[in-house]
């Protein structure tokens, strides 16, 4: 039986961390996979987290099951922090703990399958692994444009999609810092997409990876804030694996916010049952971590701190690129400073992206998407002084 499977190609993003890490040269530019790294290129563990690991294992008295729900009281610390304080929001919030942002999305879409909804619109580009999730659960995508050629949201594709929606169709948006093109929509524009969500009656399926590494932790959540506080009903998809830098943990956490509190626990209870048909019962270690820090006041002010550190580092680097903008001109580097996130995606094409990677030790995803984390003042220049080269003609 099984030799009649056929071979799959390996995710593409997973392969280039393979291809990385195989080229012998000294001076090489990961911006590949997302993942945060400092100035000298390391992504260390959080000291906020370090010392949080250290209390687990000094105080942890059992490692016994908790259930498919998994950690509520780290789901419950991350509330404020998503969600804000509106009490009429809040009331109708329930969630429970995932393997990962990753877990999350799926939950989510499986939970609105199971609810009926049999297409879900997604701008595009999107994170690759968001169309594989909905084509694994079964759900229809339905891709609109994300971004306009100036490198700003394009609200108008937004709208439309959701002003043709039908009855049995969601839509998956980015809370913020969106994957891969770095290109939010504005606090106005999320003004309109929540009047048109509510006016339209579409459920949102709003997926937050990276709460705090655009503007802030709270400016990031306006998008998710404002939606959630115009429709009846949202699921939400929350990773720590970003702003907590517990990548390899498996940290996320999913929530639903229901029309009415009585509903929630009917709700809760289908993703409960989905939770244990696909993992049982999510990893603990890292939601353990995560609610040690949140419980101490000492430990949240230093995870704010890194937060912080990270954030305006990218920023800095951002602003280099865009300062550069008249040296690269076909690509538009300048629309970098307005943008957020780990990512940017550069107009290259397939040549002029392996030409990077074999002539100047450059790795980046096959979409032209950046990690602008893998840059620092020691590879900048070397790295602006490529992209003029391979663009030059
Ligand atoms: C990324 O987009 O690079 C990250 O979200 C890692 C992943 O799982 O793809």
């Amino acid at each position: 039986m099984l030799d009649r499977l056929e071979p799959q190609a390996p995710d593409a993003l997973l392969a280039l961390i393979k291809m990385y890490a195989q080229d012998p040269r000294e001076d090489k530019i990961d911006l590949g996979v997302g993942v945060y790294r400092t100035n000298d290129g390391a992504t260390p563990v959080f000291r906020a987290i370090k010392q949080a690991e250290q209390r687990l294992v000094d105080t942890q008295d059992s490692k016994s099951y908790l259930g498919p729900e998994g950690d509520k009281q780290f789901v419950d610390a991350l509330k404020p922090y998503i969600f804000g304080s509106d009490k009429g929001t809040n009331d109708r919030i329930e969630g429970m703990q995932t393997p990962g942002g990753t877990g999350a999305v799926r939950l989510a879409v499986a939970l609105a399958q199971q609810a009926g909804i049999e297409r879900i619109h997604m701008g595009v580009p999107s994170w690759p692994n968001h169309a594989q999730i909905l084509g694994d659960v079964g759900v229809e995508t339905a891709p609109f444009d994300h971004a306009s050629k100036d490198g700003s949201a394009d609200l108008a594709a937004v709208l439309d999609a959701i002003a043709n929606a039908r009855e049995t169709d969601a839509i998956l948006l980015h809370g913020c810092c969106h994957n891969p093109t770095g290109v939010d929509y504005t606090n106005e524009q999320w003004d309109a997409i929540a009047q048109a969500l509510t006016d339209h009656g579409v459920l949102p399926i709003i997926d937050v990876a990276y709460q705090g590494l655009g503007h802030g932790l709270e400016e990031d959540a306006y998008g998710v804030r404002r939606v959630l506080a115009s429709v009846p009903e949202a699921l939400v998809a929350y990773s720590c694996d970003k702003n907590f830098g517990l990548y390899r943990d498996r940290v996320g956490a999913f929530y639903i916010m229901a029309a009415k509190p009585d509903q929630i626990e009917a709700i809760l209870s289908n993703a409960n049952a989905l939770a244990r048909a696909n993992w049982s019962m999510p990893p603990d270690h890292g939601g353990a971590a995560v609610r040690t820090v949140l419980h101490d006041d000492e430990l949240t002010a230093a995870w704010l701190a890194e937060v912080e550190d990270m954030r305006t580092r990218m920023r800095k680097v951002r602003n280099r690129l865009a300062a550069a903008d008249s040296e690269v001109p076909s690509l538009n580097l300048a629309a970098l400073a307005e943008q957020n996130g780990l990512f940017a995606v550069l107009a290259l094409s397939k040549d002029q992206i392996a030409q990077l990677r074999e002539d100047h030790g450059i790795y980046m995803a096959g979409s032209g998407r950046i990690n602008v984390a893998g840059l620092h003042e020691g590879n900048t220049d070397r790295f602006i002084a490529a992209l003029a080269e391979v663009t030059r003609d």
